[in-house]
């Protein structure tokens, strides 16, 4: 019994650091505080560290625009730019990115909707950070530690795209991210990457955030346009799609903030970099 006991506790102690805890527990009664024990180095799956896209997500490092650009953002953003939009729906579709709002549809062939002649009206790109899913604080950290990556990705899409401005709707609860938001996108602005030549590529594009009243309905992309246009926020029926007929009644495409952020090391690194990460239909890292 009493063998079959040790080698049960053996056991949970390789499965989970149970027995560390315990003797840390006898040593606090018996009044010697036990030494802290350094945790081994931590290891986070398959992923190297260089292929972590977020790398501020604990906000332990500056979020501003100095600090944006020492860790790889607004890199060689002109010359992507440049590329021009087949292009960066190219990778888009290449990387096999799934939009990461919920729906998990295939990022390059949604914006690639956009894609169509010019007739008149303004396109529009629509950032989805309502993130009302209870429990839910993904956006949150991109947009209050890794700001940029965000406007980055909002330049980028809206390229791909061909649209005017993006418009960040931004859950009413997050006061403090859509302050950072508003601070990334002003140093934005002053460095030359948005407005009028945008990066001195020729491309004008705006970014512009708007603030939620916390309704968790208008999470969903027609409903948010409605309040984004100032009105209830109830959603609408499809078809049209905002694709045809979306904000102000526009060609408009709803993505979620990670799926945007993410856009810019994409083409940086290259569709198949992102491609080789993840499983079959599931691409990238998460
Ligand atoms: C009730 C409801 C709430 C939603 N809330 C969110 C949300 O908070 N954030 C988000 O990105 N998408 C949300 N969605 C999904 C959006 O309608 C839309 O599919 C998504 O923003 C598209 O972005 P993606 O292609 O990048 O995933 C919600 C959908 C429904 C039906």
């Amino acid at each position: 019994m009493a063998s079959s006991l040790t080698g049960l506790s053996g056991r949970l102690a390789v499965k989970s650091g149970y027995l560390h805890s315990l003797s840390r527990g006898f040593a606090a009664t018996a009044g010697a505080p036990a030494p802290e024990k350094k945790p081994e180095k931590t290891t986070y799956g398959p992923l190297k560290d260089q292929d972590r896209i977020f790398t501020n997500l604990y906000g332990r490092h500056d979020y501003r625009i100095k600090g944006a650009m020492s860790r790889g953002d607004w890199y060689k953003t002109k010359e992507i730019i440049l590329k021009g939009s087949e292009w960066i729906l190219k990778e888009m579709s290449a990387s096999g990115l799934r939009g990461r709002g919920g729906a998990g549809f295939p990022s390059g062939m949604k914006w690639g909707f956009m894609n169509k002649p010019f007739d008149g009206r303004p396109k529009y790109l629509v950032v989805n950070a309502d993130e009302g899913e209870p429990g839910t604080c993904k956006d949150r950290e991109i947009m209050r530690h890794d700001p940029h990556k965000l406007i980055e990705g909002c330049l980028i899409a809206g390229v791909a795209m061909g649209a005017r401005a993006a418009y960040i709707y931004i859950r009413g609860e997050f006061y403090n991210e859509a302050v950072c938001l508003q601070e990334a996108i002003h140093e934005a602005y002053q460095a030359g990457y948005l407005g009028k030549d945008c990066c001195g590529t020729g491309y004008n594009f705006d970014v512009f955030v708007h603030r939620g009243a916390g309704a968790y309905i208008c999470g969903e992309e027609t409903a948010l346009i409605e309040s984004l246009e100032g009105k209830q926020g109830k959603p609408r029926l499809k078809p049209p799609f905002p694709a045809d007929i979306g904000v102000f009644g526009c060609p408009t495409t709803v993505a979620n903030v990670e799926t945007v952020a993410v856009a810019p090391t994409i083409c940086r690194r290259g569709g198949a970099w992102f491609a080789s990460f993840g499983r079959e239909r599931n691409r990238g890292t998460k």
